[in-house]
């Protein structure tokens, strides 16, 4: 064990540029953002930075220059670069799991060295990068053939979590390079509603699962898998069909091999990979379907963009590190509790999903690196919908509610599908937004207005409300892949800041572990014995009456 891994030096509200940070703070809460850029004409070019591929405004945070020096000092105080080369060089700083965490040997290229336990895992990752390209290729190409002969044409993952959410996400992000004659599904809730209406006008003949689970014992998952198994073999009947219709991505070839998949058709990644972090591994085995080799080759090379920006470049100009400062600064100094992600780019609709894994999986933690309770609150809530869709829904709350809520505005300079004036308004709405949450409009230009007295105050807007804006040239594989190692190591900045462990998940176990304990007392025929709490012990009750009755 490394027991670098569980320092966590001083308390972090111990720290001098904490401290600083707390006093700065006391001085600079007054500001509006109104005067400060009044202040400084070169404000919206100075406070920004361009690294990989995007470019990142975030002068419309209430931050000053001496902010930002001081979150800087506190990144320093808290060994941030140190920890950085940790995790790229292998080092076990998933401390709790005792695990590297190697996301970004996902993307590193060939011939780079990166080991863990003294091994290389590169040639291990081409490896699989090389056997999912094969296989795809037969798939697309009409060459790999259903049990009866016939080509597949409709591809359903399968799997929950991280097995799903970055495999959807990335193929709606991506669905303008993607086969359009071919279909893709993605089932993940246990809820049988969910296959069924993922399946319902499928035709097993042409028809491939691909079951996705890390550990290949997730109960949705495996739930899920049998329920596919048994759709296919209704119609396929003999059990040879299973080889030509199921595939796994998983690190448990043992599981895969029980459940009847060939472990040929078997694609692995390892221990050192979160499964919220695993979009680009073999779990991305859907995307590379359904957007080929080249393009999921094209979106690994944009995620190693941003590891190389985020490993080299100085913190003051490095999109990562000063996002994740900021979010702290938001969070803990500024007290926000929420960060709303708006894409102004519909097929960024699953993105804020996506991000709310990613974020509040890993920085949803109670303890530090060394069990000890932290003593500053951590990971903020984030949400969000698409662009212009939210601003007709909750951006009134936004503008004018009693809660701070920093957003991210992402947005692309060249449309997919240049329709007449559609990118221009859509482009205008998300330099109006930050524009309106950062200015408002104050009482006197209300009243300017010729607005009547009694309406003023509802249509005052403070204004000083703290935005990014992360823009890039167009949504390709390659900003995709950009964009999603910005988040991710924006995460884990934050994480070495609070000096918790951003790559463990024990919050998702204990409910799991009830439910196993619940599943028979609901499936009994008899009048099993309820040693739950009353509330639990009646609900239990109450369902088990209400399902036998008829609708
Ligand atoms: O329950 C949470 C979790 O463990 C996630 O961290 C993970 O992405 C998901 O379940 C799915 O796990 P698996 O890929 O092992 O099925």
């Amino acid at each position: 064990m490394n027991d670098a891994a569980l320092t966590t030096g001083p308390r972090l509200v111990k720290r001098p540029a904490w401290q600083a940070l707390v006093a700065h703070h006391r001085q600079v809460q007054g500001l509006h953002l109104r005067q400060i850029f009044a202040d400084d004409p070169q404000r919206g070019e100075r406070l920004s930075a361009e690294g990989a591929g995007l470019y990142l405004d975030y002068s419309k945070n209430r931050v000053t220059d001496e902010t930002i020096r001081l979150l800087l000092q506190l990144a320093d105080e808290c060994g941030l670069a140190g920890r950085i080369e940790a995790m790229f060089s292998g080092g076990k700083i998933n401390a709790s799991e005792r695990r590297a965490v190697l996301h970004v040997a996902l993307r590193a290229r060939t011939g780079e060295r990166i080991e863990v336990d003294g091994a290389d895992v590169v040639p291990q990752v081409h490896a699989v990068l090389d056997h999912m390209a094969r296989f795809s290729e037969s798939v697309r190409s009409g060459r790999w053939r259903g049990h009866t002969g016939r080509a597949i044409r409709n591809v359903v993952n399968i799997g929950i979590g991280g097995s799903d959410l970055g495999p959807v996400m990335a193929f709606e992000a991506l669905r303008h390079y993607s086969r359009r004659d071919m279909t893709f599904r993605f089932v993940s809730n246990v809820d049988g509603t969910d296959f069924e209406e993922a399946t319902r006008d499928l035709d097993p003949e042409e028809t491939m699962f691909i079951i996705c689970s890390k550990t290949f014992t997730t109960l949705e998952t495996l739930t899920n898998a049998h329920s596919a198994r048994e759709w296919t073999l209704r119609k396929l009947k003999e059990e040879s069909a299973v080889q030509r219709h199921f595939v796994a991505v998983s690190t448990n070839a043992e599981g895969v091999a029980k459940f009847g998949i060939d472990t040929a058709n078997m694609f692995g990644f390892w221990d050192w990979i979160g499964g919220r972090y695993s979009m680009d591994s073999a779990i991305g085995l859907s995307t590379m379907l359904a957007i080929g080799a080249e393009n999921f080759g094209e979106m690994l090379s944009g995620f190693h963009a941003m590891d190389q920006h985020f490993r080299r470049t100085p913190f003051d100009r490095n999109l990562p590190v000063l996002m994740g400062l900021l979010a702290i600064w938001n969070n803990n100094f500024l007290g926000a509790e929420t960060v709303a992600v708006l894409p102004y780019e519909h097929y960024l609709k699953r993105f804020p999903a996506y991000l709310q894994q990613l974020t509040m999986e890993s920085n949803g933690k109670h303890v530090m690196l060394d069990g000890m309770p932290v003593d500053v609150s951590t990971g903020p809530i984030y949400w969000g919908e698409p662009g212009t869709n939210g601003q007709h829904s909750f951006y009134q709350l936004i503008h004018q509610g009693t809660r701070l809520v920093p957003c991210d505005f992402i947005g692309f300079c060249q449309p997919l599908h240049p329709l007449g004036r559609h990118h221009d308004l859509l482009l205008a709405n998300l330099l109006a937004q930050t524009e309106a949450l950062a200015f408002g409009k104050t009482k006197e230009q209300v009243e300017a207005e010729g607005t009547p007295d009694w309406l003023v105050p509802h249509r005052v807007f403070e204004g000083n409300r703290p935005t990014n804006t992360i823009l890039a040239k167009r949504l390709t594989p390659q900003t995709l892949g950009q964009l999603v190692a910005l988040y991710e190591h924006s995460v884990f900045t934050q994480g070495v800041i609070w000096q918790i462990d951003s790559f463990d998940q024990w919050g998702v176990e204990l409910g799991k572990v009830l439910a196993q304990r619940i599943i028979p007392e609901l499936e009994d025929t008899g009048e099993p014995t309820l040693v739950h709490d009353s509330s639990t012990n009646t609900l239990i009750r109450r369902y088990r009456r209400f399902r036998k009755e008829s609708s």
